[in-house]
């Protein structure tokens, strides 16, 4: 465990019922802080809740009046608000061309504007203070090209914009901010790509195609690299190790990694059209996936 006291902090965790958002609730409330969780689900909230003895609250993220609410609510009741993480988020997947505007819709709602409508309640709470941590939960998919993904990369390139500059705005007021970048994690989400809208084929068959690329890292895992970087105060915290050097080879060789990627489609749209596929529209986010794996194993080969 992570060795920054996070015992007594008041901290509230969006998507907390789930995945990465439960993992970090675990985490946390194993650290002896005060945890609530702030989801839709609200029979997954309390079953987390449960075993945590984390407190739970049904809120939308796309509901501003909603999340403040819930912030007014816990600053009133423990006193403050110490961690603050924005991590609810939804997926996404298909080509440009087929993906409709509901899709770009529904995830800039939840996953950009559940964010802002959570730095938006808890920024001034943590200026009044003069402390705080908020911890965006955005996505490798923040930092790389996501072909297949293109509306959730996008999204997600605007929370670690987003955390960036307030890290900047926020640093001479005692207020830190984080933005939270995994790779693919093993967790619901990947089951249940493009939730109640109308489905693509890459949406389909990400968990089947994320899952080809081996054992996935798991989400008790990252949270504990998320605390430990919360702790270090780490403007943008990548994991896993994978995911770290598919970022730096993006960062260090932007023309290498662009070409790696499209030959990576290229290559998966001539083996379809081999088996006998007739569009050449990849399977997007085991496709994206497979680009990061491919960028990463020829950085680890090079390296
Ligand atoms: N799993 C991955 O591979 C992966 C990789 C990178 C980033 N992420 C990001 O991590 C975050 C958590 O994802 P996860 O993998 O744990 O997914 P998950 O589906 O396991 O959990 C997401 C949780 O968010 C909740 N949620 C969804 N919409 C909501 C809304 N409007 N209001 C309140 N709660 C809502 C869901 O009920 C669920 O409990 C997301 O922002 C996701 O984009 C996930």
């Amino acid at each position: 465990m992570v060795s920054i006291p996070f015992t007594g902090r008041v901290a509230i965790v969006t998507g907390g019922a789930s995945g990465i958002g439960a993992a970090l609730v675990r985490a946390l409330a194993s650290a002896g802080a005060s945890v609530v969780i702030a989801d839709l689900d609200e029979a997954g909230g309390r079953a987390v809740g449960r075993e945590t003895g984390a407190e739970t609250a049904v809120v939308d993220v796309t509901d501003a009046r909603a999340v403040a609410g819930l912030i007014d609510r816990v600053v009133s009741e423990h006193g403050a608000l110490d961690l603050m993480f924005n991590n609810a988020g939804i997926a996404i997947a298909g080509t440009v061309d087929e993906l409709t505007l509901d899709h770009w819709d529904r995830v800039i709602d939840v996953n950009l504007r559940g964010v802002v409508h959570g730095v938006h309640a808890a920024y001034p709470v943590m200026l009044r203070q003069g402390s705080g941590h908020i911890v965006n939960t955005a996505s490798l998919a923040g930092l790389l090209p996501g072909p297949g993904l293109a509306p959730y990369a996008a999204v997600k390139h605007a929370v670690v914009g987003l955390s960036l500059s307030l890290r900047a705005e926020a640093a001479g007021h005692g207020v830190m901010v984080s933005a939270v970048c995994p790779g693919f994690i093993d967790t619901p989400l990947l089951d249940r790509v493009n939730p109640g809208l109308p489905q693509t084929e890459a949406g389909a068959n990400a968990a089947a195609l994320v899952r080809t690329l081996g054992k996935l890292y798991q989400p008790d895992l990252l949270a504990r690299d998320v605390l430990r970087g919360v702790a270090r105060n780490q403007a943008l915290i990548v994991a896993p190790a994978s995911a770290r050097v598919a970022w730096r080879m993006a960062r260090y060789a932007p023309s290498f990694t662009m070409r790696t990627i499209i030959s990576g489609i290229r290559k998966r749209e001539r083996a379809r059209a081999a088996a006998g596929g007739a569009a050449a529209t990849d399977g997007a986010a085991g496709g994206a996936g497979r680009d990061a794996a491919e960028v990463t194993e020829d950085t680890t080969a090079s390296a």
